[in-house]
């Protein structure tokens, strides 16, 4: 496995391993700190394409002011040795000064979407996926780019963004991999205590509870909207809990949907703050 840290050395391997006979290759863009999630999604890399590139930045630009960049979690060395295990050929691990050199002013603006959910509660957090995302696909050129259901709303964010400025790669949508009590996991998971994570478990718990009822035939997104809030916010956990939202959305738009008339056309999400960590799921209703 080759570690590169440079644009013009990323282009040259890749341009010399293409050389060679005409490969395809695939793009896992993450921001280390891996888990079985990031794995999940290298793994369906490693076996639809020739060559898998990784990489690891924790972009700067989509955290707001308030947020966690300075304490993000970080283990190179352990995600190095994850990857190589994988097989993964490249990781391409730049520095902010190679992603954001002097002069850097340009952030792409993503539109309605952006306003919405994940958007309203972190202004500009898009924008900053959207540049940072446009810029690894247009340094890296794949042919497919994998990219995680458990962070729905940005993926429709990137497969607009792919759409829109015909940057030419397929975007691969990968389930959301959760540990076997249900929570989804996330780099972020780190940073709860036992008991925090025990009510972080009551996101997962109500989102499942609410499909069910779903399944059983309730079409009111306000009674499923119920369902997820109870169980966020019943027992008698000593654990601060924040809910930003509950929300039964259109899975391309995240437009609020009152009535769910057609099975598959919607998703619900959950964003809460479980002590001072917050953490975000999804289940579609299928
Ligand atoms: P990061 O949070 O590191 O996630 C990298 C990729 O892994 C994303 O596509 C995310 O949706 C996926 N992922 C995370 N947890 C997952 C899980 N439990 N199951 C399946 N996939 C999961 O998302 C980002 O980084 C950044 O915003 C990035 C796209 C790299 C741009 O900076």
């Amino acid at each position: 496995m080759k570690i590169i840290e440079t644009v013009a050395e990323f282009r040259q391997e890749w341009a010399n391993l293409k050389e060679l006979e005409s490969l395809s290759l695939g793009l896992v863009p993450t921001m280390g700190f891996l888990h079985e999630g990031h794995i999940s999604l290298v793994k369906k890399s490693v076996s639809q394409n020739d060559v898998t590139a990784a990489t690891i930045f924790v972009n700067p630009t989509q955290f707001g002011e308030n947020e966690d960049f300075e304490d993000y979690p970080r283990d190179m060395k352990s995600d190095l040795d994850f990857l190589d295990c994988e097989g993964v050929d490249i990781v391409f691990v730049p520095s902010l000064e190679e992603m954001y050199p002097e002069g850097f002013e340009t952030s792409i603006n993503v539109g309605s979407i952006a306003t919405r959910l994940e958007g309203k509660y972190r202004p500009g957090h898009f924008s900053g996926v959207a540049t940072v995302v446009c810029k690894l696909l247009s340094i890296c050129r794949p042919d497919r780019a994998y990219f995680g259901q458990k962070d729905a709303q940005q993926c429709a964010v990137i497969m607009a963004l792919n759409r829109d400025l015909c940057l030419g790669s397929e975007i691969v949508v990968g389930e959301t991999i959760r540990s076997s009590d249900g929570l989804a996991l996330s780099s972020r998971n780190s940073y709860l205590s036992d008991s925090e994570r025990e009510k972080a478990l009551s996101l997962s718990s109500g989102l499942f509870a609410a499909r069910k009822l779903w399944r059983s035939g309730e079409n009111a997104s306000d009674r499923l909207r119920s369902v997820v809030l109870n169980e966020i916010l019943s027992g008698n956990s000593e654990v601060p809990v924040e809910i930003d939202y509950v929300s039964v959305a259109d899975k391309n738009t995240f437009m609020e949907i009152d009535r769910i008339e057609e099975a598959g056309n919607a998703i619900i999400l959950v964003a809460a703050k479980i002590g001072t960590t917050r953490l975000i799921d999804n289940v579609a209703l299928v």
